[in-house]
């Protein structure tokens, strides 16, 4: 896209560069750094169930339904909803959903960001050769001492920013397609090594049975929206990046399909990470349940005790920065897009964007260190405990993305017509079509609302 304006909007050049560009904005840190802590966090298998049900279900068809109205739209996320919902006869208000979205996406940026920055300062670690006879107690030490250290936590955190506003700033093609099609089958295959490193050395069928035999005592209200609310986010559904990725799709192809293997790619990431860590978590001793840090005191033990770990560990840090750098600019483009149709220029709505999740990125930074005690809703019941760091981080999960996917479901279901929707999907009115209506309609509505509801109150 480089300096120009949106219209007409530029498309990826083939079908695989679609999908290479979702698969992308679809696996990061969502993938191999959040899932793993996450089900940790909630018990296990359990959650994981829930996950991949909610995948299934709910989040794939949203995923469809964005892809479908951003390609319709062929705008920004608020500009496809406005001019779509006008053409229906309905308010063009539709556009402040858009408007959240973008605002959301700095949100998810200010963490994913300062994560991101962990990634930087560990594959430079990995370089300088710390991935070496490091065990359990080596490895804690080692991002507790990460943790405690401000300027290099905002380093890399700024860091990463602008390699991300870097490649925003030079346009879809240049900057997303070339990257992808290496990034994902390496991340892919570093990951299978950890895991036959972890069926060596680790206790694998102690993680399989963590990850996959569940223990229904688990499952509360609490528990199932945060799985679902991972189901949104490894997708990137709910804020209307994938509607983004829809606006530069070409006109002949085919959703369903790309959409399939787009979900296909990333949940293979997520239950190889969790295939590479849990074994490594069960054979140290290491606490399950030990929170964000999990991928970070977990695979430098693996590294450091395998052969070229130090090179292999740089490999992984770097193809996860990779991971996490393809979307973060999905994060950011859509008010780039956003900016630019207003004429206000693609480089200052990148630099507004980047600027502001820098910033609100500090939360999450002091959330490790300086304010790790600071529980800033403490006077909430069940909120004593939580920094800004979570309180952002399962806002987004559990209220931000589902209520951003149930208006999107809404929209893609009850204010497009059957027949827009249809050409747009280019298929025929049959059972495919008719079962992610139902889903879009009456699974997703009934589903979401309640849990929020159970949840709230
Ligand atoms: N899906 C991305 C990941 O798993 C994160 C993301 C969420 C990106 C929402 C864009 C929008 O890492």
């Amino acid at each position: 896209m480089g300096h120009k304006t949106s219209s007409p909007i530029e498309k990826f050049s083939s079908r695989l560069a679609f999908v290479m560009a979702a698969v992308g904005a679809a696996v990061g840190l969502g993938n191999v750094w959040k899932f793993p802590y996450m089900a940790g966090e909630n018990g296990g298998a359990a959650f994981v169930m829930v996950y991949l049900l909610g995948l299934v279900v709910i989040s794939a068809p949203i995923f469809v339904a964005e892809v479908v109205i951003g390609r319709r739209g062929a705008a920004s996320p608020p500009e496809a909803l406005s001019k779509q919902a006008v053409e229906h006869g309905r308010s063009r208000h539709w556009r402040i959903p858009g408007l959240f979205g973008l605002v959301a996406a700095l949100l998810v940026m200010s963490f994913y960001s300062v994560v991101a920055g962990w990634t930087l300062d560990y594959m430079v670690s990995g370089a300088s050769g710390q991935f070496t006879n490091l065990d359990a107690a080596g490895a804690e030490s080692q991002f507790a001492t990460l943790q405690a250290s401000v300027p290099r936590l905002l380093f890399w955190q700024g860091g990463f920013i602008l390699m991300s506003l870097a490649i925003v700033a030079l346009g879809v093609r240049a900057g997303i397609e070339r990257a992808v099609t290496i990034m994902t089958p390496a991340l892919g295959l570093l990951l299978i090594a950890l895991v036959v490193y972890a069926l060596i050395e680790g206790a694998m069928a102690e993680a399989v049975t963590y990850l996959f035999a569940p223990d229904f005592s688990k499952l509360t209200p609490k528990m199932v929206m945060a799985a679902l609310g991972q189901a949104f986010f490894t997708l990137s559904v709910g804020i209307g990046g994938v509607m983004m990725f829809g606006a530069y799709l070409p006109n002949n192809t085919s959703i369903f399909q790309a959409s399939l293997l787009v979900i296909a790619a990333d949940t293979a990431v997520a239950l190889l990470a969790g295939l590479a860590i849990f074994p490594i978590v069960f054979a140290n001793g290491l606490d399950p349940s030990g929170g964000p840090g999990l991928l970070f005191v977990t695979l430098p033990i693996a590294f450091a005790g395998m052969p070229f770990g130090g090179l292999l560990g740089t490999l992984f840090f770097f193809f996860l920065l990779l991971a996490a750098l393809t979307s973060a600019i999905s994060l950011y483009e859509p008010t780039a897009a956003w900016f630019s149709e207003r004429g206000m220029g693609r480089m200052t709505g990148t630099l507004v964007a980047g600027i502001a999740s820098w910033l609100l990125g500090l939360l999450t930074v002091f959330s490790f260190n300086i304010w790790a005690d600071f529980h800033p809703l403490a006077f909430i019941p069940g909120f004593e405990d939580k920094t800004f760091f979570t309180l952002i981080t399962t806002g987004i999960d559990t209220l931000v993305l589902p209520i951003g996917a149930l208006l999107i479901a809404w929209f893609a279901g009850r204010v497009l017509s059957r027949q827009a929707v249809l050409d747009e999907l280019g298929v025929k009115d049959g059972p495919l079509f008719k079962l992610w209506l139902f889903a879009i309609r009456r699974v997703t509505p009934v589903v979401v609302l309640a849990l929020l509801v159970v949840n709230l109150v």
